[in-house]
């Protein structure tokens, strides 16, 4: 089975796409470093922001015919064809796909509401295609939408970025207590929290180490954390030119940091002793 992996959190500007469009090439980069045959990873924008897209492809221009919002809105038996179809390669790799958003995606959430079967309309063509695929990655919009319910019902494995200010954290209970809803409430046994990035850590900051170590020591939390994510302008640059961090800038300290969550999950999910990304 793929895994699908989400990275979910219902606050905003907490590097969420970063994080989404950076692991995605990074596990490409690492399963080819592995030999694996088919190191393809679809990565999945479900914002209607389209920011991991435009990332990813430089384009904005994904509309009716051709993004997510066209799966969402294709009759069932069509719907796998429909995603198929609307996959494109991305300026990153060849291997690193992309099935783009469309600031349509909104509309979409208005129509489908209450409809039978809505949230799983990624999940189920997604289960048609995903065969192709070494790992798929899922980045959401910051809310509890319909469309965050369909990407988590959608992923194997969850991902929670988080940044160390006291009431994000706090939050995170929150998204932690999302997840199992839809573990339970909707029987998605499979999903579960892999874990927990700290993103623009800054280590000058006191408030920032207090709550680092206070989430390291949390009982539930503190076996979560996977990694640190430094605070670094090298990650706004690199989203200006449309790059990974890890072509902007493989020695940028954030390059560093998703290179060893890559390693991390790579070994989690594949069991690989090791990657480069
Ligand atoms: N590690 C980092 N260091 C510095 N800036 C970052 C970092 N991660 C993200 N950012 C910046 O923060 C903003 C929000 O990041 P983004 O990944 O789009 O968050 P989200 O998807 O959660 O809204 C962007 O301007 C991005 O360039
Ligand atoms: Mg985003």
């Amino acid at each position: 089975m793929t895994q699908s992996i989400v990275l979910t959190n219902h606050k905003g500007g907490i590097g969420k796409t970063t994080s989404a469009t950076n692991i995605a090439f990074g596990l490409v980069a690492a399963l080819r470093h592995y030999g694996a045959a088919h190191p393809l990873v679809l990565l999945i924008d479900t914002d209607s922001q389209g920011h991991a897209s435009l990332a990813t492809t430089g384009r904005r221009d994904f509309g009716a015919d051709n993004s997510l919002y066209t799966v969402l809105m294709a009759e069932r038996k069509d719907a796998a064809q429909a995603m198929a179809d609307c996959i494109v390669q991305s300026t990153w790799d060849a291997d690193l796909h992309v099935l783009p958003a469309s600031p349509m995606l909104e509309g979409a959430e208005r129509e489908l509401m209450g409809v039978a079967g809505a949230p799983f309309r990624i999940a189920e063509p997604l289960s048609r295609i995903a065969s192709h695929y070494a790992a798929v990655v899922i980045d959401t919009r910051p809310s509890f939408s319909l469309l965050t319910e369909m990407g988590l019902l959608a992923a194997t494995d969850a991902i929670i970025p988080v940044e160390p200010r006291y009431l994000e954290t706090v939050g995170l209970l929150s998204v932690m207590q999302k997840i199992s809803d839809i573990r339970e409430g909707w029987r998605h046994p499979i999903l579960r929290v892999r874990g927990i990035l700290v993103t623009k850590m800054d280590s000058r900051v006191r408030g920032h180490n207090q709550l680092l170590g206070e989430l390291k020591a949390h009982s539930v939390l503190g076996g979560l954390l996977r990694g640190v994510v430094p605070q670094n302008e090298a990650v706004s640059y690199s989203h200006h030119h449309h790059l990974s961090i890890f072509h902007y800038e493989p020695k940028a300290a954030a390059a560093k940091a998703y290179g060893h969550i890559v390693d991390g999950l790579v070994r989690q999910l594949f069991g690989r002793k090791e990657a480069g990304a």
